[in-house]
């Protein structure tokens, strides 16, 4: 079977700047992959690429095996892209901007009206299907530009950051929705700055960096590159700290860390039932107060962060704990 899309060695300039610089990637049909990047990584780049809009200065780009420049016309056929910015007509309705884009994939009048009003309900826009578009909230207008991403029944989708912008019920929505399209085969190019939403829902996830992949793997490789898991916990006196460090040694798999504060100290470890009690124990006997206690996994934001050094817009900051006593 045919890759969903892939690309080879993909060289792409702009003038002074190198926007995609040897980039190779490819990912399996049926499947959602996650492209992430910190802003002017090169994503948008890539997905314009695989949806014929840009041609490459060097490398290759497949969808579904076709050549993306050689055979444009067969990838178009095939694809449907929801891009970084709503490409919706303000003027017309939202009827009319799906039902045209369904007429521009050469569905019938009566296909692209029945498709048009199903996939207005599916992202609850048939009450403003016929207020025209620059009426519309900024969620909606995304709303209305996937739907007509999704007219033609495309088999491979590019969603560029689809979910920038949407309230998080839309979102989580737009998840499900997602998680459905690839449950009836279709293959997925996600790009996105909110990590949790890559880690959700793609199979594999590249993190790419100046036009270049810098790491490729399922979220839980990812994640273990980073080393495993933190045993946390916050002294209430800064005095402790000597003692604290000496009593948690034996437990660590790595050497502690304490943050800028010196109260807040993190402790590698491999084995976390073990070292859980551990660490609680032996700060206990030593008579060290902490005000808090928890496990640390990392997440796909500390991921990103060791690997790109940039921030992310994720909104969440928490990642996940398990807080097993906490005395706050
Ligand atoms: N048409 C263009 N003309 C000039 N430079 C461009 C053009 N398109 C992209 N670039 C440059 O190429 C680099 C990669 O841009 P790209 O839009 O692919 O990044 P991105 O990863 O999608 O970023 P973001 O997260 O901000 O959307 C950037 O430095 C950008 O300024
Ligand atoms: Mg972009």
């Amino acid at each position: 079977m045919s890759n969903a899309f892939e690309a080879k060695g993909v060289v792409k300039h702009f003038g002074k700047v190198t926007a995609l610089d040897g980039l190779s990637l490819k990912a399996e049909q049926g499947t959602v992959f996650g492209l992430l990047g910190p802003n002017g990584a090169g994503k948008t780049t890539l997905v314009r690429m695989l949806s014929t809009l840009l041609v490459p200065d060097k490398g290759t780009v497949k969808v579904l095996g076709i050549d993306a420049v050689r055979n444009s016309q067969r990838v178009r056929e095939v694809i449907g892209l929801a891009g970084q910015y709503a490409a919706v007509d303000e003027f017309q309705t939202g009827y009319e901007n799906i039902y045209m884009t369904g007429r521009l994939y050469r569905l019938s009048a009566q296909e692209a009206k029945r498709r048009a009003q199903e996939l207005l309900e599916r992202f609850e826009l048939t009450e403003a299907a016929n207020r025209p578009v620059r009426t519309y909230s900024g969620g909606m207008q995304r709303r209305l530009d996937l739907c007509a991403s999704l007219i033609g029944r495309p088999k491979i989708l590019f969603l560029d950051e689809p979910t920038n912008g949407l309230d998080p019920k839309t979102r989580i929505d737009l998840w499900n929705i997602i998680r459905e399209l690839v449950s009836e085969g279709t293959s997925i190019l996600l790009t996105t700055q909110y990590l949790e939403e890559a880690d959700e829902l793609a199979n594999r996830i590249a993190v790419i960096d100046q036009g270049k992949v810098i790491a490729e793997g399922t979220s839980i490789q990812l994640k273990a590159q980073l080393g495993g898991d933190m045993v946390e916990f916050v002294l209430e006196k800064d005095a402790d700290r000597p003692a604290a460090l000496r009593a948690v040694r034996r437990f660590a798999s790595k050497q502690p860390a304490f943050d800028e504060t010196g109260l807040t100290i993190s402790v590698p470890v491999t084995n976390h039932a073990k070292s859980l009690a551990g660490i609680a124990g032996a700060l206990d006997r030593s008579r060290i107060r902490v005000s808090s206690f928890s496990l640390h996994q990392p997440s796909l934001d500390d991921v990103f962060l060791s690997l790109t050094g940039a921030a992310t817009k994720d909104t969440n900051q928490n990642p996940q704990r398990e807080t097993s006593h906490a005395a706050r």
